[in-house]
């Protein structure tokens, strides 16, 4: 038999309705911005879910803020289900994406299929995300034909960093704005549920939120678009050295954390710590 406390606690989850791709399309009808942010661990995935987040993403950036890496491109898919994995336990309410990671998708539709599967059955996320356009078509395709929701990710798209040679703004001359538009519009077109545009113009962030149907999610694509992602360690100031402009730090934690540190240190080493209340 649960106990009151258990019995309060699952009658308050039942409560909690669950964000849906549906939801998301609905928000965007409505006018209603979309705040997604990313996540990789319990703990963290647990505060956001409870703050309200609607979208909490399972990137790929956590091969840079997670492992150390200077790229996205060396995490795994198996890496990736565990970061996924641990966010699926805290969730209670907000929709959670996975990005498929590098080299799982693109070669082949079947490898793409067999990748998205996995994400979906190990962790228990709800969608995933990939990057790319037209060219990436096929894989998208068989995707979404077993039914699982597919985000798009144009512009900024760190897993062909090599081939940009660069983190600047992408899509400034005419052809590449207008193959961004059609790589829109056929993500669009195949079934995605929504798009994340990264840095780049915000009046070409705008036309496409106009002319597309489905949300379209920004990261330093300015403020005309249906709703605004940032990797969590950069908002919250744990990552001090990536200060791109369209970054808004809402905290310092990497300032909190060292001062907790620096006391901890103090108190262990001047025998404060543990006190008499401390003990048993
Ligand atoms: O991996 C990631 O965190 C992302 C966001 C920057 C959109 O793709």
């Amino acid at each position: 038999m649960p106990n009151n406390t258990q019995f309060a606690m699952s009658k308050h989850q039942s409560e909690i309705k669950r964000v849906t791709t549906h939801q998301l399309q609905a928000m965007k009808d409505r006018g209603e911005k979309i705040a997604m942010l990313t996540a990789y661990d319990y703990s963290m995935a647990r505060i956001l879910d409870g703050a309200g987040i609607d979208v909490i993403l399972v990137g790929d950036s956590a091969s840079n803020v997670m492992a150390g890496n200077e790229t996205t491109l060396p995490i795994t898919l198996d890496q990736m289900i565990y970061h996924a994995t641990s966010v699926v336990r805290a969730i209670t309410r907000a929709f959670v994406v996975v990005d498929i990671p590098f080299g799982s998708y693109q070669g082949n539709s079947n490898e793409a299929l067999r990748s998205s599967i996995r994400i979906m059955k190990e962790s228990g996320a709800h969608g995933v995300k990939v990057e790319g356009g037209e060219e990436i078509k096929e894989s998208v395709e068989r995707i979404l034909s077993a039914g699982v929701p597919v985000m798009g990710h144009l512009g900024l798209t760190p897993q062909s960093i090599f081939k940009f040679g660069t983190y600047a703004v992408r899509a400034k001359d005419q052809q590449e704005a207008e193959k961004l538009l059609d790589d829109a519009r056929i993500l669009e077109q195949c079934g995605c549920f929504a798009i994340v545009l990264e840095k780049i113009p915000s009046s070409l962030a705008k036309k496409v939120a106009e002319e597309v149907s489905i949300p379209i999610i920004g990261i330093g694509a300015g403020p005309f678009v249906d709703g605004q992602v940032l990797v969590i360690h950069d908002m919250l100031g744990i990552t001090q050295e990536f200060q791109p402009r369209f970054l808004r730090q809402y905290a310092d934690l990497d300032a909190v954390m060292k001062k907790a540190f620096d006391q901890y240190i103090s108190d262990v080493k001047n025998n404060d710590f543990p006190n008499k209340e401390e003990s048993y």
